[in-house]
């Protein structure tokens, strides 16, 4: 009895598959989305605690990664280590300029905005991420302090080239600091 309706079943097997597999395919990209969604509403929502809420949710929407942070502290990492990718980019574009400039004057204020650069995202890099990672979050969230500090230092130094850099990353780290502090 049982093996004639294993029988009957037989030729319904590959369709009977097919099905399953769809379901779990489309539960997948169910999931995906969802994640995807609730990624995005985390980043309004975090980001609206803090000072700068466009150039925190526009900084961290550029990384495809923050869609996916399922909490603040996710997020807040993503965070770090954006400090450190954008910095890069300016401390090229630095390093440029201070290769490009003629007179003593145009120089040392160009090579002061390297510098500030390539102090604070190392710091960001090789002790902040360490503090964050052993979830010792105020000592993160000072480096993440001294490097605002340092940068907004290249802001008077008058590079008007590194100007909008200049204010976007202080401003980022300025927010970045303010969703650190909701993990402490
Ligand atoms: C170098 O400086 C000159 C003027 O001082 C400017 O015209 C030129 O575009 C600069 N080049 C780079 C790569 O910044
Ligand atoms: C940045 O600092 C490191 C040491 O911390 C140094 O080796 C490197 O040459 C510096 N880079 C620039 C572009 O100033």
């Amino acid at each position: 009895m049982g093996i004639k309706k294993a029988v009957s079943l037989y030729p319904l097997l590959p369709m009977i598959s097919i099905v399953i597999f769809c379901v779990l395919l489309s539960t997948q990209h169910c999931a995906a989305a969802t994640a995807k969604k609730n990624g995005e509403s985390l980043i309004k929502k975090t980001c609206k605690q803090t000072e700068f809420p466009d150039v925190c949710r526009s900084t961290l929407e550029s990384d495809p990664r923050s869609s996916n942070a399922v909490d603040v502290r996710g997020l807040s990492r993503i965070g770090m280590e954006l400090v450190f990718i954008k910095g890069r980019e300016t401390l090229k574009v630095a390093y440029k300029l201070v290769l490009n400039s003629t007179g003593y004057d145009i120089w040392s204020r160009r090579a002061g905005c390297m510098s500030s650069y390539n102090m604070s995202i190392h710091n960001v890099k090789e002790k902040g991420l360490p503090y964050f990672n052993a979830r010792r979050y105020k000592y993160a969230y000072q480096i993440l302090e001294n490097a605002r500090g340092e940068i907004s230092y290249c802001g008077t130094l008058n590079v008007p080239e590194l100007a909008e850099r200049t204010t976007m990353m202080t401003q980022f780290l300025t927010a970045l600091k303010a969703i650190l502090h909701l993990l402490f």
